[in-house]
Parts: structure tokens; sequence; C-alpha cells
């Protein structure tokens, strides 16, 4: 058998890969007019990153991360050496560590231009068990912001997700916009000893990943899906009755934002998130109709701590992903469009072989016009042309013809309601001249 593809990846058809390019071009045009310059980082990063970043305690750093060996150091693996912290590199599980190293190491907060705003997109690998919206290497579109605490930063984060969904054709009544505040470094602590204690003191219903999860991370037991375990959460202390004064007015003032700005959320004390870095703010966007048990299409929050983490001045901060292949499977879930239709302007046919180099000749004018024309490359017979033309969704056949040329015209046919005419070739000519300039062409200029 040939080659397969590697499990938890997939191909991106033409179809797919125009609604990528779509869904891309859609979230830059909206998350720019809140400010966001886009920013791309490379697709690997050193280890040690995403594990002082994301938390070594996570699944996402413990268990999913792709490691990336250079052809030397694998020998030097191999041979039993130790690699030095430079050389152990990982496919990034997510993008949010790689644009705050960025930061860090670019200098891009500068003294009074604060907040730094960035958009990145692209593709991001975690070594999860593939299944419907779980893929191992998939597309996240994402923002971070930083350098500014104030909780507009994060209310205006939420209501552009949403703005995106819906401009997308995820209706705002299907979607489910949880949020909760995690608290910081002055309340977090004690509520976390609170769960801890909580769980080991119901330890006999308590499944053992759970058990071991409570020494570093007790509040992934949330997320827990056995049985036992979410019957013994369901009493859990909740991080609202923890919350300093600090953190409650924060969030208070986020909610109070959102509610002026008529975003319906539900505040959730058990979104946690798994990943080590949020403070205060987070927020899931979850969607029921076309998915599996990954219901998540997007998430988020804020992290004021993650820069000195990884080495960087202290600067506050807040962003979220929106995975693009869950957000595939809502949008057709909702009946909106996701195939992007290919264009073609114009179909060149040649009536008979001999005007071939003549419609080659013409097809580049076209072009070099601005117009997106295609023509035949296997010497077909003109019926043959004409239902290419068709397939490949042509508004305009050219159909170069020996009489029509002798008299100076060009014959066209629009192919949709199939009124043919004949166009002044020299008038045509002259009008892709003055395109080619500026490449500006259309089917109608073209039309007169
Ligand atoms: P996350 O919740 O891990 O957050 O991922 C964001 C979104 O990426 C998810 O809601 C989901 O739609 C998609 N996603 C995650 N894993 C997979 C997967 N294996 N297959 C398909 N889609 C997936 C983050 O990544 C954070 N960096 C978000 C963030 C930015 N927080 C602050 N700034």
């Amino acid at each position: 058998m040939a080659i397969q593809r590697p499990i938890g990846t997939e191909d991106l058809l033409p179809d797919d890969a125009r609604f990528k390019e779509h869904f891309i071009h859609t979230a830059y045009r909206v998350f720019g007019r809140y400010g966001y310059a886009p920013i791309e980082t490379p697709l690997f990063e050193q280890t040690d990153l995403f594990v002082r970043g994301i938390g070594t305690a996570t699944d996402v750093v413990s268990k999913e991360m792709f490691t990336v060996v250079s052809g030397g150091n694998l020998t030097k693996l191999v041979a039993g050496e130790d690699l030095p912290a430079k050389s152990r590199l990982s496919l990034r599980p997510e993008g949010t560590a790689g644009v705050v190293r960025a930061i860090a190491q670019n200098g891009l907060i500068v003294p009074g231009g604060a907040p730094v705003k960035l958009m990145y997109a692209g593709p991001m690998f975690r070594a999860e068990r593939p299944q419907k919206g779980r893929l191992r290497e998939f597309n996240q579109v994402g923002v971070e912001c930083l350098g500014a605490e104030d909780p507009t930063v994060d209310a205006e984060g939420i209501i552009m997700v949403m703005r995106f969904f819906e401009e997308m054709g995820i209706p705002r009544e299907s979607m489910r916009l949880l949020i909760n505040s995690m608290g910081d470094e002055n309340c977090r602590p004690a509520y976390r000893d609170a769960v801890k204690k909580y769980i080991f003191a119901h330890a006999e219903d308590m499944c053992d990943e759970c058990l071991h999860r409570a020494e570093v991370n007790p509040l992934r037991a949330f997320d827990c899906k056995k049985e036992g375990c979410k019957r013994v959460m369901a009493g859990a202390p909740l991080i609202p009755d923890w919350l300093c004064d600090d953190c409650k007015a924060h969030y208070e003032q986020v909610k109070a934002l959102l509610d002026a700005a008529g975003i319906a959320y539900v505040e959730d004390p058990t979104l946690v998130r798994g990943l080590d870095y949020y403070t205060r703010t987070v927020f899931e966007v979850q969607v029921d109709n076309g998915m599996g048990s990954q219901n998540a299409i997007g998430g988020g929050g804020r992290y004021d701590k993650l820069m000195e983490e990884i080495g960087g001045k202290p600067a506050p901060g807040f962003g979220f992903a929106l995975g693009l292949e869950r957000c595939k499977l809502a949008i057709e879930a909702a009946g909106a469009q996701t195939s992007v239709p290919a264009t073609l302007d114009v179909y060149v046919a040649a009536v008979e072989d001999d005007l071939r180099p003549e419609a080659f000749r013409f097809l580049q004018q076209l072009r070099d016009a601005g117009l997106s024309a295609e023509m035949d490359h296997q010497s077909r017979s003109l019926k043959s042309q004409l239902k290419q033309a068709n397939k490949q969704g042509a508004r305009l056949a050219a159909i170069l013809g020996p009489d029509e040329l002798a008299a100076g015209k060009l014959h066209v046919r629009d192919m949709a309601s199939h009124d043919e005419r004949d166009l002044d070739l020299a008038a045509v000519r002259a009008y892709l001249d003055a395109c080619a300039a500026g490449a500006t062409g259309t089917v109608e200029g073209l039309l007169g």
C-alpha cells in the first residue's frame, strides 16, 4: 500500500485549503479592527519554553509534546549523551508561549507603548488520541495582548471572539460562552490547597490519575470524566468563594463590560482550562451541534505571570486561540457555507488546434490584466473545452474562431445565462492593456 499520512493529521484538499484561507483572512480582518497586528513565530521552540510556560503538570507538556531532534543530536541521544537546553526542541503545542517569548526577545514592549497586541495563525501539534475534532496537527488563530491589566482588554477580547464566530456563520444562540476567574498568586494558592485537601479527604472515590495529579495540579480534577470523580468534585470548594478583593473587582468589571456589550455568558466556577499559566479571567466557547465530545471551539484568558515565568520583564497578558477544525464542524452544523467555491473569470477556448497559440497569448493577456483565466491543456474538442469551462466555474467563455478573428471579433458566452455575443477585439485588447498596468481587470469591464 502507498504510504499514508500520520494518524491525527489531515490533507487539506483545495476546498478545505480555501476554507482555511477564508477563516484566517476573516479572523485577521475582525481582529485588525481591534488593533491587533500579525506576528509569526517558529513552529518549534526550546522545550524549556513550554515546560516553564505551560507547566510540567499539564497533559499538554507531560504527555502530548512532539520532540524534535536534529540528525546530529539524534546520534548523541542514541549514544546516551545529554543535550544542552538549547538543543532540546519541541513542536509548538500552542501559540501563546512562543508569542510571549518573541515579545520579550525582540523588546516589543517599550515604555509608553503598551499594550502590544498581536495575532497569529498556524498549525499546532499535540500527541493526543485522535477523534472527531481532536487532531495531532491542528490549526489555530489567536491573539495575545501584553502589557495591560485592565479588564477592558479581557472584555474586548471576548467580544471580538463572539463577533468573529458570528461573522463565520455560527449563530449566537448555538454558542455557550463560559467564563470564570482563576484568581491570582494572592488567592489561588489557598484555594488550590483547599481543593487538594478535599480530594484527599475523598480519596477512596477518586481515580488514580486525579490522586496523582492532586499534589501538583488539583484543579484539573474538575475536568475528569470519571463518574466517581465527577460526583466528588460536584461538592468541591469553588474559586469564587476564595477570590481576593482585587481579583473579585477585576472579574466584576469584565462581567459588567460584557453585559454592557450585550454578550450573554454563563459563569462556570469549575472552568479551569488545561494550561497552567492562567490567572484571573478564563473563558471558553462551546457548541453542541455537530461536535463530538470535543466541543470547545475556542478559549483563553489572562496570564499575568507568564512573561516572568519564561524569564522576561513582568508584563500582564491576555489572549485566546480558536480551533479551525472544530469551528468548521460548528459552521457546517449551523448550515452555513464552509466551501469557498473556486472562481474563474474567463475560460479561453479555441475552435481549432491552429488557434491554440493565439488562445495561449490571449490567456496571458487576461492574467496580466488581473483576471483569473484558464485554457485547455489537452487538445480537447470545442465541446469538451466548454464542458471544462463549466466544470471550472468560469463566468465567461472566450471562444476564438477563425472567422471572428479575421473580422476583428471575439466571441463570448456567459456561462450562466448562455447569452452569446461578439466583442470588438481591438477594444478588448485596449481594455486589457490599460488594466495590465494595475492588474485591475474585471469581467464586466471586459464586456464593455
Ligand atoms: P486551548 O484551549 O488549548 O488554548 O486551545 C484553543 C482551541 O484550540 C481549543 O478550544 C480547540 O478549539 C483547539 N484545539 C486544541 N487542541 C486541539 C486538538 N488536539 N485538535 C483540534 N483542535 C484543538 C490554547 O491553546 C491557548 N494557547 C489559548 C490562549 C491564548 N490562552 C491565552 N492566549
